[in-house]
């Protein structure tokens, strides 16, 4: 199939959500329309349980899991879907961010008994860095719920994106009778379908059709029809230009757990969510349909047995053909790399690929050289931009607690993170090594790794910090005066950066303040957007 077709049929994008707002559920009826799986209950969650997070195995046991359901790629309605899998717990939000940065779309779900929650925000935010385009499911309407419009005003409000709803619930919790759907003018009965029968559909254009009454009672029928006429005077109709550029989100209502509505959010979803599309680099944008491949990794994962040093280092293929066992060009390293065993995943089972199209993603084998953001071309010389690191919310100081292994964990907790399970700054004199994190249970998983993959032993000491802030200024000499100043305050990250360690949310916007010739990065993008001027 020529590169134009192979593009034309590929959906990649991820499902998002706070833990426990359905993710796993819905993933799991997406795979079950897609003909991915056979039954419910096959797709494990990768949250770490409850009342386990000191539990060694259960982390080994999500590590396991996120391998396998890494990227799960089915076919529905004659398009490819590649599905990429993000963790579930807060702790490994990074993670998540970073994978997020290889997809072309995403479905956020939403607990609508919880409305928007920490997590729904966040990982908003990082949406709305790259203008991601998102569609909204919201769950769980079998609960007794909150009222359908304030959770729409929540979302406007909390996550600044303009939303559209194109189904409307009818009732929430005892009284839930279904949705209706606006797009389709189908009125949806709510059955519990918990394999991939579809709901069953009464066609209803004008509201004002007595079956309404008939089908869902007098008082419920009236409800539906103010509700609707105050949607489409509130909402109007979806504005696709304004969905693809991520300002407007299309809004569902449904029930996971049930299977109700959620094909409509796929079906809508292969006719409206983006094909893989232009990347921007260092040299200006890349298109998928450019002949030459490119890719970049936006994920690593260390492999399971601690014997094995090797890795598994997650490619998103941005344009061109990929072919197993040709040569390209690995940039940073300026050296050339071919790949014997390029994988996909599904269900735990790893598959040898001989050829991969834009928006697909790879696994490829990785003795320890690779890092997250590492672009592959044919040669050409650039590098993918939009795969920051984030600063990190936690910081400790590494102290080594066997001189004797001082290499081993010297060794490791350079490799640990560029896997990218937590940045690591040193501070001089005295070569102070400081690890950040997104959450606390990742210090645990630093801690065992060093012990049991590198035989090392450390412990960590909290370091009140509240932001690692990467400095630049077109002032040189500014610069220098602030790092000389803050010296106490002053470390650097791993490709040699000044960042600023601010103490406080209120010291840093003073010191923003005190020194406007100075700018205060909270994310690594800058170093790309800096190559880019170059
Ligand atoms: P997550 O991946 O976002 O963390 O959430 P997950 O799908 O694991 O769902 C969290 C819990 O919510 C699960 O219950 C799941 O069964 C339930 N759930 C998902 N969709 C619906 C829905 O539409 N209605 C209702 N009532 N519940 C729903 P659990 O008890 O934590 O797990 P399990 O024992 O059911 O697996």
């Amino acid at each position: 199939m020529p590169l134009k077709d192979e593009i034309a049929r590929r959906r990649t994008f991820a499902i998002i959500s706070h833990p426990d707002a359905g993710k796993t559920t819905l993933t799991e009826k997406f795979l079950l329309y897609g003909g991915a799986i056979q039954t419910a209950g096959a797709v494990k969650s990768n949250k770490i349980r409850k009342g386990a997070t000191s539990d060694f195995m259960e982390i080994e046991r999500q590590r396991g899991i996120s391998v396998s359901t890494s990227v799960m790629t089915f076919e529905y309605a004659h398009q490819l879907i590649n599905l990429l899998d993000t963790p579930g717990h807060k702790d490994f939000a990074e993670d998540t961010y970073r994978t997020l940065t290889a997809v072309d779309s995403v479905v956020l779900v939403v607990d609508c008994v919880k409305g928007v929650e920490e997590q729904t925000r966040r990982l908003m935010e990082v949406c709305r860095m790259r203008n991601t385009p998102v569609m909204v499911f919201i769950n769980k309407l079998d609960l007794e719920g909150r009222d359908p419009f304030d959770l729409l005003d929540e979302l406007e409000k909390e996550l600044s994106i303009k939303v559209t709803p194109l189904s409307w619930p009818i009732g929430i919790g005892a009284t839930f009778q279904g949705v209706y759907d606006l797009y389709d003018k189908d009125l949806r009965l709510f059955a519990e379908l918990k394999t991939k029968v579809e709901a069953s559909a009464v066609h209803i254009d004008d509201l004002k059709d007595p079956r309404l009454d008939a089908e869902i009672g007098g008082d419920a029928a009236a409800q539906l029809r103010h509700d609707v006429e105050l949607v489409d005077g509130v909402y109007g109709q979806l504005d696709l230009k304004a969905y693809l550029a991520g300002r407007t989100a299309p809004v569902f209502f449904g029930s996971a757990f049930n299977n109700f509505g959620v094909k409509e959010v796929l079906d809508t979803f292969v006719r409206i969510a983006p094909h893989p599309g232009p990347r921007p680099t260092d040299q200006g944008e890349v298109r998928p349909d450019d002949p030459k491949f490119s890719g970049f990794i936006f994920k690593i994962h260390a492999n399971l047995d601690p014997n094995h040093r090797d890795r598994i280092a997650f490619l998103r293929v941005c344009s061109g053909r990929f072919a197993r066992n040709t040569y390209y060009h690995h940039v940073r390293l300026d050296k050339d790399v071919r790949f014997s065993t390029p994988t996909t995943f599904l269900a735990a089972q790893k598959t040898i690929v001989d050829e991969a199209w834009p928006g697909d993603v790879i696994g490829l084998f990785d003795t320890g050289q690779f890092k997250i953001g590492d672009t592959f071309t044919e040669g050409a010389l650039f590098n993918f931009r939009g795969i920051p690191e984030f600063s990190p919310e936690l910081f400790r100081e590494l102290i080594n607690k066997d001189p004797m292994r001082s290499k081993q964990l010297e060794k490791g907790i350079r490799q640990l993170t560029d896997e990218g399970v937590a940045q690591l700054f040193t501070q001089q004199p005295g070569n102070k090594k400081i690890v950040g994190c997104v959450g606390d249970l990742q210090f645990d998983v630093i801690r065992y790794r060093l012990e049991h993959e590198y035989g090392a032993s450390c412990e960590f000491q909290t370091i009140p910090a509240h932001k690692a802030c990467w400095l630049t200024s077109t002032d040189p000499a500014a610069l220098d005066r602030f790092i000389r100043t803050k010296a106490l305050q002053i470390v650097q990250d791993k490709d040699g950066n000044p960042v600023f360690m601010a103490p406080s949310a209120y010291m840093l916007d003073l010191e923003r303040r005190g020194n406007p010739e100075i700018t205060f990065h909270t994310t690594s993008e800058f170093k790309t957007q800096a190559a880019a001027q170059a």
